[in-house]
């Protein structure tokens, strides 16, 4: 007698009529017709069921802050820095922990059981980290939140940002981010990004740099990275956020620094929604995209995974918490429509982004996590498509969350509504 059997999912392997049985938090089995019983059964009638969405790049201490003191007018990066530096003083841990618990319900609500946060260290006063600690451990038990040390106001260029951050660890924080691009100078970036792999390496904690995103094709902090972790032998313990000069760069340099990128085992994180709002506000038409070189990344082996980065806060005022978003945008961003790029893109809002975050005992396979997510939709092209309804969210074997079918009811003259909410296939 198993806790939960969830029946007829299809997967996002493609199999289809799958069981997918559940013990004591953990999945039992995922086979064709399994002949036990359980205390719940689920059908899923061949809809998705998949591993939960994990985001690896957001900024939870932001989160839900938009209009606070007022709106960023010129909608680039720095004026959102800029912005952010004026709500900063008036900061309280509180107000901090109940936008972060709201945004978390918004998460769990959409299949979105892991986030990595980037905490901003550089008010000495390291409120936001303190508030980051607490709704850690509030929302542990559903949903794991991991957080970076992240030096906003620059690690050497904010006043105190040394200290700051090195207090931001002893705190508790679990990983170390950096923002070359914004020191002072080239060499300020280098020397940044080289102290901090080297704190990495000296307390054994992971790095996550936002690490250049600007459209300066000449910014050269990513191959200071790749080369930093090699060097500290960091391999694997390392992710780069953003990346977006290399969009910009020349083809030829960039055919050298892919390859440094994957001797260093490094992750990549795009930020498809926050890369196609920011970039490129310094130019005319045309107007460059931003957003890193997805497709060659991928096809040189590299993990990538795709971030949310920000909701309604200084830099960007859209955003729900649903990963399905962010990959609708990697879809038209990156132009990777085909039915091999799409499970590619579902992949980075899945299985790749919990292996840059390290998630243990996440997946499909016997002994897992039951944490699972069914969608209305048939498929993970579809999902990105229509971004469906979660109909249900389980955790540790657990509905945490359900959310109806949506049904559109259309009262028309003469025939009956062709809208029954289920997947469209077109007959020849
Ligand atoms: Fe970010």
């Amino acid at each position: 007698m198993f806790d939960l059997i969830i029946r007829n999912a299809n997967l996002p392997d493609g199999r289809s009529g799958i069981d997918i049985a559940v013990l004591s938090g953990k999945i039992a089995a995922a086979e064709p017709a399994i002949a036990a019983t359980a205390l719940e059964e689920i059908d899923a009638t061949g809809r998705l069921v998949t591993p939960p969405f994990v985001d690896p790049h957001f900024h939870m201490d932001a989160t839900l802050s938009l209009g606070l003191p007022r709106m960023n007018r010129s909608g680039t990066l720095l004026e959102g820095i800029a912005l952010w530096g004026e709500l900063r003083p008036t900061l309280t841990v509180d107000a901090l922990v109940e936008r972060g618990l709201r945004y978390c319900d918004l998460a769990v609500s959409q299949g979105l059981l892991a986030i990595r946060s980037h905490v901003d260290t550089s008010d000495p006063r390291l409120v936001t980290v303190e508030a980051m600690i607490e709704l850690r451990r509030l929302v542990a038990p559903y949903l794991t939140l991991q957080l970076v040390a992240f030096p906003q106001d620059g690690y050497f260029r904010a006043e105190g940002g040394v200290k700051s951050l090195d207090r931001a660890l002893d705190m508790g924080v679990d990983i170390i981010g950096g923002i070359p691009h914004f020191e002072r100078t080239m060499e300020d970036g280098r020397l940044s990004v080289a102290a901090l792999c080297r704190i990495a390496a000296d307390r054994g904690l992971p790095v996550d740099m936002h690490c250049d995103e600007t459209d300066d094709p000449h910014s050269r902090h990513v191959e200071t990275l790749a080369a930093e972790t090699v060097r500290f032998g960091l391999q694997g313990r390392v992710a780069g956020s953003h990346l977006t000069s290399m969009h910009s760069m020349d083809n030829y340099y960039v055919s050298k620094l892919i390859p440094l990128i994957a001797e260093a085992q490094m992750n990549v994180i795009p930020n498809p929604l926050i890369n196609i709002m920011l970039q490129g506000r310094h130019d005319s038409y045309p107007k460059r995209r931003g957003m890193t070189r997805v497709r060659e990344l991928m096809a040189a082996g590299i993990n990538v995974s795709f971030g949310h980065d920000c909701v309604m806060d200084p830099w960007y005022s859209m955003g729900s918490g649903d990963m399905l978003e962010v990959g609708h945008m990697a879809v038209h961003v990156a132009q990777m429509a085909s039915v091999e790029d799409k499970v590619a893109i579902f992949a980075a809002l899945t299985v790749n982004s919990a292996r840059t975050m390290g998630l243990q005992g996440y997946g499909l396979n016997k002994g897992c996590n039951a944490d699972l997510v069914i969608l209305q939709a048939q498929n993970p092209a579809e999902a990105l498509r229509l971004k469906p309804a979660r109909l249900a969210v389980i955790q540790a074997g657990r509905v945490i969350a359900r959310t109806a079918p949506q049904i559109t009811e259309l009262a028309l003259e003469g025939r009956p509504s062709l809208l029954d909410g289920s997947s469209y296939a077109p007959r020849v």
